[in-house]
């Protein structure tokens, strides 16, 4: 029976957890991406202190969330929203862990750091986004209410974001091919990009001094 207090109660689990999940965590996987190519390090140290607290911050919403369903919700995890959003609550601390004990630049642990970090910090904002949809779908069933434009509003700005996340890939390209004017446009080659990529993994941050 959905009482009001249920019907509150979802409502306000669903805002918390696109909040955090939907919305915080892939800006603050925007935001780090960033800092490829940054070689100021006032800037870098800015870019991850915001990834980082993005990050905590969605962490203390979506357990806020987790509380508040465990208190409130039937805890029979029995569908898949609920399963995989129960594991969620718990990787999301594993996540956030790992940001933390990362080692330093340069140092040996770095890339297989850096492969852990960013295959279980995609792999989270994927579900997260998949739990959305079917969360807006058990909120229907639930209530009977239309979530076409939840689920409208959710798109396009997922939308966005994945664009925002490919157009970074091919910045400094899109960025260099303006600038030799009059010039063969410079294709970057994988070895390019790989090489420069692993500059940025591998040696220590730059020490320059320039202002930037
Ligand atoms: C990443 C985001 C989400 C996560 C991790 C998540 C997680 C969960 C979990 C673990 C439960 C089971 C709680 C329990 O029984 O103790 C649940 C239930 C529920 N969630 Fe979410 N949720 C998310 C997003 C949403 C959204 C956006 C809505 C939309 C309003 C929503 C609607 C519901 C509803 C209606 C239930 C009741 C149980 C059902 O019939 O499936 N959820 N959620
Ligand atoms: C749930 C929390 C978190 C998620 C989902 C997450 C996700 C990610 C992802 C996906 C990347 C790679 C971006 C890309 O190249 O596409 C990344 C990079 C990074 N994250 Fe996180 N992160 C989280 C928490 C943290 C925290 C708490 C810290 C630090 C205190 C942190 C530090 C970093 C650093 C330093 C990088 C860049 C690594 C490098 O380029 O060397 N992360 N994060």
């Amino acid at each position: 029976m959905l009482t009001p207090e249920l019907s509150y109660q979802i409502m306000l689990h669903g805002f918390l957890l696109w909040t955090s999940m939907g919305f915080l965590m892939p800006i603050g996987i925007l935001v780090i991406r960033m800092s490829y190519r940054q070689e100021c390090r006032r800037r870098l140290k800015i870019i991850l202190y915001i990834h980082a607290t993005l990050q905590v911050l969605s962490l203390l919403l979506v357990t806020a969330a987790a509380i508040m369903s465990i208190r409130s919700f039937e805890n029979y995890f029995k569908n898949n929203h609920q399963r995989i959003g129960l594991a969620l609550y718990g990787v999301i601390w594993l996540q956030t862990g790992t940001g933390f004990l990362r080692p330093d630049r340069g140092s040996k642990g770095r890339s297989i750091w850096f492969s852990v970090h960013w295959l279980l910090g995609i792999t989270v904002s994927l579900l997260g986004i998949i739990n959305i949809y079917t969360g807006l779908q058990a909120y229907h069933t639930k209530t009977l209410r239309s979530t076409s434009v939840w689920n409208l509003t959710f798109t396009v700005e997922i939308a966005v974001i994945v664009f925002i996340y490919l157009l970074q890939q091919k910045w400094h390209y899109i960025m260099q091919s303006g600038v030799i004017l009059g010039n063969e446009p410079v294709q970057p080659t994988d070895q390019e990009t790989s090489s420069t990529y692993e500059k940025k993994e591998l040696s220590a941050m730059p020490s320059s001094s320039e202002p930037c």
